[in-house]
C-alpha cells in the first residue's frame, strides 16, 4: 500500500482528483468506481472545475458507483443516484449512458445485484475503484461480518451507519435500513483501489484495516490482500496508524 498523507481536507482532495485525473488521461475510456458521502465531494468538485476548464475530458469514460439505498428513486435527494447528478455528473462532459448505479428501486433486488455484476464484467473490470470508510470499517456497504467473498447483494446497515448518515436527512430514523452495494470480491477485481479518508473520526478504522488482522469483522482490512492500494488521507485521518510507525510524511 501507498500512503500519501496530507495536511488538510482540501489537500486530500486535491490528490484524491489528481489520481482520478492522471488515470484518464492515461485511459480516456477507463472504468471509474465511485463513492458517495462527505469525504469525495471536494474530489467532485475539483474534477468538475477541471473538465470545465478543458484540462480534462470524461467524454470516454464508465464509471461505476459502489452502492445506492433500496427503495430510494433516482429523484429522491437522498438517493446517491441524486448525490452523484448533484456533485459530480451534471458537471462534466460524461455521456449519461456510461454513468452506473445500483438501482435502488428494483422490482428484483437479486435480479439487480446479478445484473450489476454483469455489467461490471462487460465494461471490462474496474480500473480504479474510489472507496471511503466507515467509522466501523465500512467499505461500500459492506458492515462488519460480510462474506470476503461477496458480490453486489443486498445489505443490512447497522445501527451505526445509519447514525452516521442521518447527518444527510431530516430526521436520524430517516436513512434507509438496506442497501445494495458492490460486494468485497467486486472491489478487490478492481485493478487499482484509491482509499481516501479524513478528519480524526476515521482514524481508528483505518488503524483496525491496516494494523490489524484481516478479518470480516473489519471490512476494509481485506484492502491488505490487495496489491494496488494508494492511501490519501489528512494527517487526523491516519494519527493512529502514525502511532504505529505506518504513515509517512
Ligand atoms: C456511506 C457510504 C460509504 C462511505 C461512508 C463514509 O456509508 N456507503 O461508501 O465511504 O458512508 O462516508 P463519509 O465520507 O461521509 O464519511
Amino acid at each position: 500500500m501507498k500512503i500519501c498523507q496530507t495536511e488538510t481536507y482540501e489537500a486530500m482532495s486535491f490528490q484524491t482528483a489528481r489520481l482520478i485525473a492522471e488515470t484518464v488521461a492515461e485511459k480516456p475510456d477507463c472504468v471509474l468506481g465511485l463513492a458517495t458521502g462527505t469525504t469525495p465531494v471536494g474530489a467532485y468538485r475539483l474534477l468538475s472545475e477541471w473538465c470545465r476548464e478543458g484540462k480534462l475530458s470524461f467524454a470516454r469514460v464508465r464509471t461505476v458507483n459502489l452502492d445506492e439505498y433500496l427503495g430510494l428513486s433516482e429523484e429522491d435527494p437522498h438517493s446517491y443516484h441524486f448525490f452523484m447528478q448533484e456533485h459530480l455528473f451534471r458537471y462534466i462532459d460524461a455521456r449519461p449512458e456510461n454513468l452506473h448505479l445500483p438501482c435502488g428501486t428494483a422490482a428484483d433486488p437479486e435480479a439487480a445485484c446479478r445484473s450489476y455484476e454483469d455489467l461490471i464484467a462487460s465494461l471490462g473490470g474496474i480500473d480504479l475503484q474510489l472507496l471511503g470508510i466507515g467509522r466501523n470499517g465500512h467499505i461500500g456497504f459492506n458492515e462488519p461480518g460480510v462474506s470476503f467473498d461477496s458480490g453486489t447483494h443486498i445489505a443490512d446497515l447497522t445501527e451505526s451507519t445509519r447514525a452516521a448518515n442521518a447527518r444527510l436527512f431530516e430526521h436520524p430514523s430517516d436513512p434507509p435500513s438496506r442497501a445494495i452495494t458492490m460486494g468485497i470480491r467486486t472491489i478487490l477485481s478492481a485493478k487499482r483501489i484509491l482509499l481516501a479518508a479524513s478528519g480524526p473520526e476515521k482514524a481508528e478504522a483505518l488503524e483496525r484495516a491496516f494494523t490489524g488482522p484481516v478479518t470480516e469483522q473489519v471490512p476494509a482490512s481485506v484492502l491488505q490482500r490487495h496489491p494496488d492500494v494508494v492511501l490519501i488521507a489528512d494527517r487526523e485521518a491516519l494519527s493512529g496508524l502514525a502511532r504505529r510507525g505506518f504513515a509517512g510524511p
